[in-house]
């Protein structure tokens, strides 16, 4: 397993291009079983996830290669409608495939997702949307053995905003007889991307970037192309190590409207910010100052930045308080980033950070993608070395961060080895 070795207090100046979203790639390959063909997904991020849904449709008779950011998915050959428990275990998003499956074949047998880092994440809600369209649900042995003839179009009022249930129900619903009404849906840009992509296809979606959705049934669809947006939880992420590291940080190929919750923020703790339609520059302060985030659903704070949030707020000046109304259990780096010398503690589903003058650098265990990615920004600005453990986690999310954060003006080498 690989570690990355980091030597802290080096000033970021320069300039990153942000890749590809992961969360609406995840999303837009499954979509393309909706119809037979060949799909090319241009800007699509070299992930381990990635590389994760794409075994997982090839063991669904799709041929999927991704050359170069650009991946092309020829799904003429579907023979099979599972996704096992060997891929459900490895990554969450396997279960997009239960909406596509069961629109254009009429059935499906997929896992259920076992726990994750942080507590329990249910699928309830992407079950009952399925049987709202008429699918035959059946749980039995830890798969979710689903079933229809034709889905029938219905109404789906979600109780609690999810992304992953929306996108299923939307690729349920474009292929099912009559309309669906998607109440509450998701409005995160990758929901909305994957929406704008079903179009393309042929299907009929009205009220697109909104709440409330809806779907008129097409008897079938075609394939077609598309370009991934940009991802914004990376550019989040890298304008928050400029922000830690002192120095100017210029972001290329973003949509800065899709991370304004972010840039807010950061503007409140002291950075100075200058963008422009596809770029974000980043002037980072002298001192931070403590800022209290909330992490909400779409346009509010990401729960995925907020653990790279802890880690800028564990050298602000004050202190500042974390909360996550979405995981009340998202704190899995806070133990991390106190072997490092942060002063935080966690209090029900939020983290109090009192900001100290300084971290000093120690060997930190990655635990998910996120916490991962805090633990890097930690130690970018610790004193002396820092080891993070484990980065296989970060490969996840992040394609090659620890080359584009070197070209940024950081110390920071990938150690590949044993086990760590
Ligand atoms: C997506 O996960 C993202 N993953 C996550 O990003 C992100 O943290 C999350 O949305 C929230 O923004 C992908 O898009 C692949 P949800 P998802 O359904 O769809 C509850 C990352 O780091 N819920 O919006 O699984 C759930 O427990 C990953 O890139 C139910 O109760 O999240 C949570 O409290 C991590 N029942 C809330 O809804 C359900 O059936 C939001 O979850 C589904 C969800």
């Amino acid at each position: 397993m690989d570690k990355f070795v980091i030597h802290g207090g080096r000033t970021l100046n320069g300039s990153v291009a942000i890749g590809g979203a992961k969360n609406a790639t995840l999303a837009l390959m499954p979509a393309t079983i909706l119809a037979g063909g060949v799909s090319h997904l241009y800007n699509t991020p070299a992930l381990r996830d990635v590389n994760t849904m794409s075994v997982l449709l090839r063991t669904m008779g799709v041929v999927a290669e991704l050359n170069d950011h650009t991946l092309t998915l020829d799904t003429r050959g579907i023979n099979k409608f599972e996704a096992p428990y060997e891929h459900m275990k490895k990554m969450r998003a396997s279960i997009y495939v239960l909406g596509p499956l069961l629109a254009r074949f009429g059935q499906a047998k997929v896992s259920l997702p076992g726990g994750c880092a942080w507590g329990p994440r249910p699928v309830n809600l992407h079950i009952e949307a399925m049987r709202k369209l008429g699918a035959e649900i059946e749980l039995r042995e830890g798969y979710i053995y689903a079933k229809a003839t034709r889905l029938q179009g219905g109404r789906i009022h979600f109780d609690v905003s999810s992304v992953g249930a929306t996108g299923n129900a939307l690729m349920a619903a474009v292929l099912a007889r009559g309309t669906t009404l998607i109440e509450n849906a998701a409005i995160e840009p990758e929901i909305t991307q994957l929406a704008e992509f079903l179009v393309t296809m042929g299907g009929h979606i009205h009220g697109i970037g909104t709440s409330r959705l809806e779907i008129e049934g097409v008897a079938d669809l075609h394939v077609s192309d598309i370009t991934t947006i940009p991802d914004r939880i990376e550019a989040g992420t890298f304008l928050i190590a400029g922000a830690l590291c002192g120095g100017r940080t210029t972001l290329t190929r973003v949509i800065p409207a899709h991370l304004t919750a972010v840039t807010a923020k950061l503007e409140d703790a002291g950075a100075v910010l200058h963008t422009t339609t596809d770029t974000i520059t980043l002037t980072a302060p002298r001192k931070l100052v403590s800022v209290d985030v909330t992490a909400s659903i779409y346009p509010g704070f990401p729960t995925d930045m907020q653990a790279q949030w802890s880690a800028l707020m564990a050298v602000a000046d004050g202190t500042s308080v974390v909360t996550d109304s979405i995981y009340f259990d998202r704190f899995k780096h806070i133990p991390e980033l106190l072997r490092l010398g942060a002063d935080i503690e966690v209090k029900d589903n939020a983290a109090v950070v009192r900001g100290v003058r300084s971290l000093t650098g120690a060997k930190v265990m990655s635990t998910d993608l996120r916490a991962s990615a805090s633990l890097i920004l930690a130690g970018l600005i610790a004193r002396g070395t820092t080891e993070v453990l484990r980065v296989y986690h970060l490969d996840r999310g992040y394609e090659a961060i620890e080359k584009k954060l070197h070209a940024l003006g950081a110390d920071i080498e990938r150690v590949a080895g044993e086990e760590f």
